[in-house]
């Protein structure tokens, strides 16, 4: 009997993807890496995309992929949605231009939307990026409290701002315990300044928190949080609010960061489904339609902070009568703020979602439910986090995934050969990461990545 051979999912993928190889090897001449973000890169190499619609892309050898990136999240419409599509040729119709560099109609159009659904942001600034939108909301909550530190957990992302990039993904032999966490850096280039002013908190400890909190408090402005860990691992009950409460009576401001989760895991973001209102809230991705924005919004004592109307401003050459002397106006400003065009993609985006979300979110929770069925079948221990239309999938045999460490005792390496496997079936997302539905995953699409995982999952992981 001959033993048949164990294919590595890599030697498959070198094999289909030599336009792909190549591509990285002329990227490679011309930027690091071949990359122009790190979080684009795996081994050993990314697929290079050419051509995309509705939920399936096309890598440059012409294979077929039924996409679940979307964008890191930002494409809840799918790929070239024509209604996007639609508003952005009519708002360059229409306005004779794609940028004024002046007020106009749309900005409070899209901010008078967003106030519907996050009644917390009581006014309104726009940035091009979540990473932007957290910086602003960090100075905010500084001019605001006179103070200068923030506080983040272990394991959230908020962008490659230096005071945030610390124990995003730390290594758990440098990170101490749980109930205390030490400060770990995640990039290189940043002053030992930065981690040791670092305050780390445990996701789902509330009384751990308050007790940093406690100690911290004449030195914190605020506490920034992913409210749903990383987009998919949920609050347990009462968590938020005694966060909300802890920081209330500590003078300490809180910032719910909802880039992932504003209009993905549910309309109203994590703060509606929780019934939680934080003091300012950060906002991108798919209230941009796929196109850089990120949106703070918060409450009306703290954004005013950021109005050229309240004291000197950097630029401003006149003072206005209602400048209070010696006070600087909290700097905040970008070339491309409040973007037409975006701004019109934006709109178009959500005029669809109204309609379509709830439908999207049924069949998120029934594919779940399939795929659950299908690791049983299989004898594999998996488990579904997440909510709304966004989940990911663990390979675990535990019951409860509470904060980073627990995600961290995962399987990792087997779900990326688990993903690798499955882009040979057709099934795309980064391996490793989440999985965004789009308003695009018809049942074909759906239907046909169940009958990949069916296929691949013994073959992969038994
Ligand atoms: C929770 C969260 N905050 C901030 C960011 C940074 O957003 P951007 O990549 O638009 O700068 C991200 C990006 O993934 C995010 O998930």
């Amino acid at each position: 009997m001959t033993i048949p051979k164990v294919v590595h999912p890599d030697e498959v993928y070198t094999e289909r993807t030599t336009e792909s190889l190549a591509h990285m090897e002329r990227a490679r001449e011309v930027m690091p890496g071949g990359m122009t973000a790190n979080i684009k890169h795996f081994t050993p190499y990314p697929l290079a995309i050419q051509r995309a619609e509705g939920c399936r892309f096309y890598d440059m050898d012409g294979n077929e992929y039924i996409d679940y990136l979307m964008g890191y999240g930002s494409l809840i419409l799918g790929h070239g949605h024509p209604h996007v599509r639609e508003a952005m040729m009519r708002q360059i119709e229409e306005d004779g231009t794609w940028l004024f560099g002046t007020p106009h109609e749309r900005e409070v159009t899209m901010a008078r939307r967003i106030q519907k659904y996050f009644p917390s942001m009581e006014q309104i600034r726009y940035a091009n990026s979540g990473t932007e939108a957290n910086l602003l909301a960090t100075r905010l909550a500084m001019a605001r409290t006179g103070k200068y530190k923030i506080a983040k957990f272990e394991g959230h992302y908020h962008g490659a701002i230096d005071s945030l990039l610390v124990s995003v993904h730390p290594p758990q032999t440098d990170a101490g315990f749980h109930e205390g966490p030490h400060a770990v850096p995640d990039s290189g280039g940043m002053s030992s300044e930065v981690v040791d002013n670092a305050i780390i908190l445990p996701f789902n400890d509330a009384k751990s928190c308050a007790r940093i909190l406690e100690q911290h408090k004449d030195e914190l402005a605020a506490v920034i949080i992913e409210p749903m860990e990383g987009g998919v691992i949920a609050p347990k009950s009462h968590f938020l609010q005694k966060l909300r409460q802890i920081t209330e009576k500590l003078g300490i401001l809180l910032i719910f960061d909802e880039v992932k989760t504003a209009f993905r895991t549910a309309m109203e973001g994590v703060q509606g489904i929780y019934n939680v209102t934080p003091d300012l809230t950060t906002i991108g991705k798919v209230v941009g339609g796929g196109f850089p924005f990120g949106v703070v919004g918060g409450k009306a004592e703290i954004m005013e902070r950021s109005s050229p109307l309240r004291g000197s401003d950097i630029f401003a050459g006149e003072s206005s009568p209602e400048q209070q002397p010696c006070e600087k106006a909290l700097f905040h400003s970008g070339t491309y703020n409040g973007h037409p065009l975006i701004l019109a993609a934006g709109l178009a985006t959500l005029d669809i979602l109204e309609s379509e979300f709830e439908s999207l979110v049924m069949r998120t929770d029934r594919f779940r439910e399939e795929l659950s069925r299908i690791f049983k079948k299989h004898g594999i221990p998996m488990k579904t986090v997440g909510s709304g239309a966004m989940f990911s999938v663990l390979l675990t045999e535990r019951n409860e995934i509470n904060h980073y460490r627990d995600m961290q005792a995962c399987d990792h390496d087997s779900r990326k050969k688990l993903d690798k496997s499955l882009f040979e079936a057709g099934v795309y997302t980064k391996p490793g990461n989440r999985y965004s539905l789009s308003v695009a995953h018809d049942d074909q699409a759906l239907m046909q990545t169940l009958q990949a995982y069916d296929r691949v999952v013994p073959e992969a992981l038994l």
